[in-house]
């Protein structure tokens, strides 16, 4: 038996002993971030690859031989760029677009790019967990603005903006997920929007829009981006193909202006993501786009559907409520002040019930009596049944009452 070699007096300080997250799935999981595997468009996104390798087969093989561009693959930017202007309603070239490993290393690019320790960055009263985890290793000062059933309100920012920076802390950024909220669903109307950007000139802010859930709009009318009202470089745009296709696709982007795009490059390592997710995505959608949303939303309507229609029959008159995305992944459970729904997570998680307790997401420190259920991730059956062992578990427990 050889010595182990011992690591202990060579880690560095900024090197954390993080736990690896294990997926464990309870019997109905509303804590997962994603779709169920089957709505996955497996087939096509293999037949797109196979398309592109019978027309292009030479080419492509002399793409894959080399490193990709360090901004991705120059197909995948295209496309991009198209789908930006047809959807979102602003004009980029291919060149403007950099190519990520999933949106979270855009997130990670930015963020690196623009925080120092102790910047004050605002964020939502509520943040997707993966920004706020950045944020954190960032060392930034991270104060969440109040958000209700339509996001951020704009004069509540300002207030918060104004109290920062008589605290000596001038916030230098906003991160805002605008449209289905991660973790709290909901979407930005065009007018606050509006206001929100002349708030932010005023101050000097810029805003990471990070547009990860824009593509699983069910109902309501989708809004412009920040970035469509915006020419002017105050906006810094993220986007990702995960949750429209699949996250073990890992491809997202970002577009930034052309100084902070080279500085935000430079914590990159190496080239751009993987070419054959490229391939397969530009390929599967060029053709798809449409027909692809127009089968998958009506899917997560069912079972956003189910999961409101069980919250209204067992936690009516229980003081909780709970809101009711137009599309995305995710609802927000508010049980009355003063419960607490996070503690007891395991313990729920034991007898059958997944979800995240809404500390997870809390820069102010708060959310103990919040959690964020996904509905996307089981049938509408298990939704509508799950909520209800929800509802008993808790009552169970005299966390809410009958
Ligand atoms: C709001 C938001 N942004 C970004 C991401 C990162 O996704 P990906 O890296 O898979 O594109 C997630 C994932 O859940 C998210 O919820």
């Amino acid at each position: 038996m050889t010595n182990k070699f011992s690591y202990d007096g060579l880690f560095t300080e900024k090197s954390e002993d993080l736990p690896m997250s294990v997926v464990e799935h309870a019997k109905y999981d509303f804590a997962v971030a994603y779709p169920a595997p089957e709505t996955l468009p497996m087939d096509g996104l293999v037949r797109a690859l196979q398309v592109a390798v019978d027309a292009r087969g030479d080419e492509i093989a002399r793409q894959m031989a080399y490193y990709p561009h360090v901004k991705g693959s120059p197909e995948l930017r295209e496309f991009t760029s198209y789908k930006l202007d047809n959807d979102r309603g602003f004009n980029v070239s291919p060149d403007d677009i950099v190519l990520t490993n999933g949106s979270g290393e855009a997130i990670q690019l930015i963020i690196h790019a623009i925080t120092e320790p102790g910047d004050t960055v605002i964020t939502e009263q509520y943040v997707y967990g993966g920004t706020f985890n950045q944020l954190k290793k960032a060392q930034a000062d991270i104060v969440g603005t109040p958000v209700d059933d339509q996001g951020i309100i704009p004069n509540l920012l300002e207030e918060l903006i104004i109290r920062l920076i008589k605290e000596n802390r001038n916030p230098k950024y906003l991160y805002s997920i605008p449209e289905h909220q991660n973790p709290m669903g909901p979407t930005l109307p065009l007018e606050r929007k509006k206001q929100i950007l002349e708030i932010l000139n005023k101050y000097s802010m810029p805003v990471i829009e990070d547009e990860c859930y824009v593509d699983l709009r069910f109902e309501g009318q989708v809004q412009p981006p920040f970035r469509a009202l915006d020419d002017s470089g105050i906006v810094i745009y993220i986007g990702s193909y995960s949750k429209l296709l699949a996250p073990g696709l890992r491809l997202g982007y970002f577009v930034a202006p052309e100084d902070l795009t080279r500085r935000a490059m430079s914590f990159r390592h190496g080239s751009g993501p993987n070419l054959f997710g490229a391939y397969a995505i530009e390929g599967f959608l060029s053709n798809n786009l449409d027909a692809h949303r127009g089968k998958f939303n009506p899917l997560l309507k069912q079972k956003k559907d189910a999961m409101v229609m069980s919250l209204e029959e067992n936690f009516s008159g229980t003081g909780a409520t709970w809101s009711n995305p137009e599309g995305g992944c995710y609802l927000w459970l508010t049980l009355p002040e003063g419960s607490d729904i996070c503690s007891i997570r395991d313990d729920i998680f034991n007898e059958g019930v997944g979800y995240l307790g809404g500390t997870n997401f809390a820069p102010n420190n708060d959310g103990q009596n919040c959690a964020r259920l996904c509905f996307a991730f089981e049938s509408p059956q298990k939704n509508k049944e799950g909520i209800e062992l929800f509802s008993h578990l808790l009552k169970k427990r005299s966390i809410i009452k009958n």
